[in-house]
């Protein structure tokens, strides 16, 4: 393997260049070859400045892979401090990305320059951790404590005009050459005899903030929604509170408590598990990463309805121009103005321009004719779940389609392999389920079936991609991944209803839990109409029948005000109550939030349990992911397979068969030899 860490010399400047693919994160040697090249900045006497620089991009922060594991030293603090301790200008020439360590690393040294591209960032908070090599104190000292913890619990990037605005940055480079630019800006400084300017000096941004006595208190208020169930905000305020009234060096020992703490918590666990997990759903281990894909420059759509537009606007968005099918004139056209209103509505928030709004309303072509999706590459067929219409729409589509063509059903439960035999190209077919609204949702279900070629995986895969979604593969069976895992989460719900625990009871364990909302709260918003449920429970086709239909339409279990506020709906509770008396159920069994949590979560623990056992889902990460994009599963608890494993696994066997439930399989042999989900 080649150095990590190279350092040149040209005419007294030293260029340290970063070369560690693919994102130059601060792993152990990266560190070990900083720490190096500022011991010989320090230590030649032919060296009087040096420049930072990345191979690519300038550094993507710490080796995430590290954490979880005793890191080895020197530490990113040490290295940091090393550099910023140097008697002999040094400048980070930023090019492409600063994140976390990066924009630390950045911080350390005494002058920054930017490409007008760059972005810096300090994503931490993303990973239940915080800038912990000094970032919570350089940071304030730069911007201000302010702007600093805008940066950090957002945890978003800004660009390298906002980090000039701010003073994070003293330059940008302009369209020159970075290098070139940072080289002159270094031989300047090495020429300029006055003090190098340290940001763990620097006080007059925290003088204004201490004068400042409503600081922190309106920050955590700002944040308080946001912060809610989060340790490593409050964390990170705590740390800047230190920075603006401590010196440097005890503001430091702060900041190492704390971040201590947040690394070996659960959260950071959790997190850095889904930052992985999301990055290994496209890897499909039989299809090898260099299968080729087919190029797909047209798609047809069959069905304008809330999903068939929702799935045109995917494509339009980057440029694939669709061609829309609907069978009457009538569906087509209010299928249109939704997408005309959709992005109208986009662009009144400032988020889209006229210009974008026309060129992707021109990429969509509604028509009447399926023979119209003859050229397309690839056609998605959105219509209505039954098996008699798919019959004929794929055989059709067999008929019309060219030959390579991708052929797609968006069903949510049905038999991808049933639907491939209605043509005579079951390899070209699969699975493309969208998650409602479709335009919106960052999660695609790519199903695949028994003859599905890896060709048209790969594809899938990378279009995926390309329209901005995560891809979980999963294999065919009754609601694939995403609504096989919820099915008992909303069935249990509503028998915990039946048995007499109330809505705003279950509703308010599953958002302390941290759902955004409750299971029943989501049936009335996902529409009571367009579930089904097997078996006794029959509450939400009861209030269908009295026209209640959720939030959309009347209200469901509750009634809504004109501000969307809900009260649970006296028809609702005539309905349960109905339900009780025919199925002599006495309707006084009330529950603890902690045993709705886990009445709740652990049959859906077992059902992941079941689907990954069967091989429908690759990865107990791929469960993980199709529940937090799919259902909002919080994010912090790393999806339901990770939970499960901090949570034990011997516990939920124990659980599940007290409640009457068989543990699956795998879920009793993990629990029996201490095993887990994630290997
Ligand atoms: N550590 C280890 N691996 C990383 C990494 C990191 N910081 N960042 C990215 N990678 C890996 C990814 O896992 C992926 O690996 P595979 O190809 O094996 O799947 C590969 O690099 C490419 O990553 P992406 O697919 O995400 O590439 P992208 O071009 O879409 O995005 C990126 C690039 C914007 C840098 C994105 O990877 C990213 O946001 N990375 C994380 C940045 C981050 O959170 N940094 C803070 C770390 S914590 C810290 O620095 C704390 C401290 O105090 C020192």
């Amino acid at each position: 393997m080649q150095d990590p860490v190279t350092l040149t010399v040209k005419n007294g400047i030293a260029t340290v260049l970063i070369d560690n693919p693919p994102v130059n994160a601060l792993g152990h040697q990266v560190r070990v070859g900083l720490r190096d090249a500022a011991a010989r900045i320090g230590d030649d006497t032919q060296i009087r400045a040096a420049v930072i620089m990345g191979r690519s991009r300038f550094s993507a922060g710490a080796d995430i892979r590290e954490f979880g594991s005793d890191i080895a030293g020197p530490s990113h603090s040490e290295v940091f401090n090393q550099i910023e301790g140097l008697m002999k200008p040094v400048v980070a020439a930023i090019d492409v990305t600063a994140l976390g360590g990066g924009a630390e690393l950045a911080m350390a040294c005494h002058y920054r320059i930017a490409t007008p591209t760059a972005r810096i960032g300090f994503p931490e908070v993303k990973l239940g951790i915080l800038p912990g090599a000094g970032g919570t104190q350089r940071l304030p000292r730069l911007i201000g404590a302010e702007a600093a913890l805008d940066m950090m619990l957002s945890g978003k990037p800004i660009t390298a005009a906002k980090a000039l605005e701010l003073g994070l940055v003293d330059k940008l480079s302009g369209d020159a050459d970075l290098l070139a630019q940072a080289l002159r800006l270094a031989t300047e400084m090495m020429n300029f005899d006055s003090p190098l300017p340290r940001s763990s000096t620097r006080d007059a941004r925290i003088k204004e903030d201490r004068a400042d006595k409503e600081l922190f208190a309106r920050i955590r208020s700002r944040n308080a929604r946001a912060m809610r169930h989060l340790l490593a905000p409050e964390a990170i305020i705590r740390c800047v509170e230190a920075a603006v009234t401590l010196p440097f060096e005890e503001g430091v020992r702060v900041e190492k408590a704390e971040s201590g703490r947040l690394m070996a918590s659960d959260q950071a666990k959790a997190l850095s598990h889904v930052f992985f997990a999301m990055r290994q759903t496209a890897k499909i281990p039989d299809v090898p990463a260099h299968t080729p894909v087919k190029p797909i420059n047209s798609v047809g759509v069959i069905g304008a309805g809330t999903m068939g537009g929702g799935i045109a606007m995917n494509f339009a968005n980057v440029g694939i121009p669709v061609t829309m099918v609907e069978v009457k004139a009538e569906a087509l056209d209010r299928g249109l103005s939704v997408i005309i209103r959709n992005y109208e509505n986009t662009a009144a928030k400032g988020k889209l321009t006229q210009e974008q709004v026309d060129r992707r309303l021109s990429a969509i072509t509604g028509t009447l004719a399926m023979d119209d999706l003859a050229h397309c590459d690839l056609i998605i067929e959105a219509v209505f779940e039954s098996m008699e219409i798919k019959e004929q729409v794929f055989s059709q589509l067999d008929r019309i389609a060219k030959p390579g063509a991708v052929l797609a059903s968006n069903t949510s439960f049905l038999d991808i392999d049933h639907i491939a035999g209605f043509t005579k190209r079951p390899d070209d077919v699969l699975g493309l389920h969208f998650f409602s609204p479709a335009n919106v949702m960052p999660l695609l279900e790519v199903v695949r079936g028994e003859q599905t070629s890896n060709t048209v995986l790969a594809t899938a895969m990378k279009l995926s991609r390309q329209i901005g979604k995560t891809p979980v593969l999963a294999r065919v069976c009754d609601g694939f991944i995403a609504n096989r895992l919820m099915l008992p989460y909303l069935v249990n719900a509503q028998e915990m209803l039946v048995e007499g625990t109330s809505m705003e009871e279950i509703d308010a364990a599953m958002t302390d839990y941290g759902f955004a909302m409750g299971p029943i709260s989501l049936l009335d918003l996902v529409g009571l109409d367009v579930v089904t449920f097997p078996g006794e429970i029959k509450l939400t086709e009861e209030l269908v029948k009295q026209e209640r239909r959720g939030q959309k339409l009347n209200g469901g279990f509750y009634d809504y005000d004109d501000r969307r506020r809900a009260t649970p709906s006296p028809a609702a509770l005539a309905v349960i109550d109905d339900v009780r008396q025919r199925r002599g159920i006495r309707g006084d069994r009330r529950r603890q939030p902690e045993e709705i949590v886990t009445g709740l979560l652990y049959p859906v623990i077992n059902e992941g349990a079941q689907t990954l056992d069967e091989g429908i889902a690759l990865r107990s990460g791929d469960i993980d992911v199709t529940a937090i994009l799919g259902y909002n599963w919080p994010d912090f608890t790393g999806g339901p397979m990770c939970w499960a494993d901090q949570h034990g696994l011997a516990r939920i066997v124990d659980g599940l068969k007290k409640m009457g439930h068989t543990p699956a399989p795998l879920l009793t042999r993990l629990a029996r030899e201490g095993g887990s989900f994630s290997g």
